[in-house]
């Protein structure tokens, strides 16, 4: 069988952790699809920064759309993050080339997701994006084939590692949110503007492509009631724990008779609960079903190996043969969803 090559622009953060468990686990992967999978060309701003990971065997390439359109690269795998630029420009260019596209990028998607499902569908290529939602927790493949049977009632959850990681990190150091921005960083949490984790619309652009998913709808991350967490002080941790309670950044999108609501903000959950008692970088999301019931699902939300573990899921999937519509269902059938206000806010 003819190998799947890769072009891999974005070697940060999760761009090396795919290079490193491609390197690591190159005979697993091998025996699990049948086929090797083999990095053709790589792409990142600098190209002498030194990354930890060996880059000589791989072609290099300044421009990101040249590496997409390669000829000997089968799948674009964009790992730059930003949700328009160099990211969509490479995509798009990949999806016109034939190319099937792996990401990690939710804002791109959870912006731009439908344009470019339409665009992959009329030609012939899978965007696949596990990564992008709750990092290592495999939650795109829970709904989108575990649940497949299932009509799909609610989905919510905790789904930025940085927001938990601060939260959670002020309560046991007693240190603001600027002062752990820095180990947040460290652990290689943030996003490149760190202003879409604590401002909570990282989370809303998560939130938005598991709606989608879920319900059947068009993305709509404009409809999202948003909040961060940017206002929660020591103070407001400290009265929360007094009744017994933790603050936590929550999304919810539910399907509702006056339409689809859909909120991310900090809200109080009792310390005792498993929402409660979820540290550091994890995430949970609680998916419900008609036939199925409640699913939760907790792990890794950020950081280089849970990451790239997701990222490879989807390479895998694609050298297995599985191609899967974006959402779930072919974007022409996805619904445009009426927003409706939260009920309770
Ligand atoms: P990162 O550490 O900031 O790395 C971004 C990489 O993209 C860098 O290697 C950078 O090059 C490269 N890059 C940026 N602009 C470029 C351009 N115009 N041309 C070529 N290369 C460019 O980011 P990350 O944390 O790996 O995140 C990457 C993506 O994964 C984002 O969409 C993010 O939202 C998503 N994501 C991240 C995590 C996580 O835990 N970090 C989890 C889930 C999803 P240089 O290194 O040369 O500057
Ligand atoms: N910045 C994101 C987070 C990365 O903290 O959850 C994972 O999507």
């Amino acid at each position: 069988t003819t190998p799947l090559r890769l072009g891999i622009a974005g070697l940060g953060t999760v761009g090396v952790g795919v290079v490193r468990i491609i390197r690591q686990q190159a005979a697993l992967i091998e025996a699990r699809t049948g086929r090797k999978i083999i990095i053709s060309a790589v792409s990142a701003r600098s190209k002498d920064k030194d990354r930890g990971v060996p880059l000589g065997d791989y072609a290099w390439e300044d421009d990101p759309v040249a590496l997409a359109t390669r000829d000997d690269v089968d799948v674009f795998v964009e790992l730059m993050g930003g949700d328009a630029g160099p990211a969509k420009d490479a995509t798009q260019a990949a999806i016109k080339a034939g190319k099937d596209v792996v990401t990690a990028n939710k804002a791109m998607l959870a912006l731009h997701g439908q344009e470019l499902a339409l665009a992959a569908e009329a030609a012939g290529c899978v965007i696949r994006y596990e990564a992008a939602v709750a990092g290592g927790i495999p939650v795109m493949k829970t709904l989108t084939e575990g649940l497949a049977g299932n009509e799909i009632s609610r989905v919510m959850g905790v789904m930025n590692g940085t927001c938990n990681y601060i939260l959670t990190q002020m309560q046991a150091t007693r240190q603001g949110y600027n002062a752990l921005f820095a180990e947040a960083d460290k652990l290689g949490y943030l996003e490149a503007d760190p202003n879409l984790d604590v401002g909570g619309i990282d989370a809303g652009h998560k939130l938005a492509l598991l709606a989608s998913v879920a319900f059947g709808t068009q993305v709509n991350f404009d409809a999202i009631e948003l909040e961060g967490i940017q206002n929660i002080t020591l103070e407001d941790i400290d009265a929360a724990a007094d009744m017994d309670f933790r603050i936590k950044l929550l999304g919810v999108a539910q399907m509702t008779g006056r339409g689809l609501e859909q909120r991310m903000s900090p809200c109080l959950v009792p310390s005792n609960s498993s929402l409660g008692q979820l540290e550091g970088g994890t995430n949970m999301v609680v998916i419900e079903g008609d036939a199925v019931g409640q699913i939760v699902l907790r792990g890794a939300g950020a950081g280089e190996g849970p990451t790239a573990s997701a990222v490879l899921s989807d390479i895998i999937d694609i050298a297995r043969g599985l191609r899967l519509p974006t959402f779930g269902q072919p974007a022409n059938t996805l619904r445009k969803a009426r927003p409706a206000k939260a009920a309770i806010p």
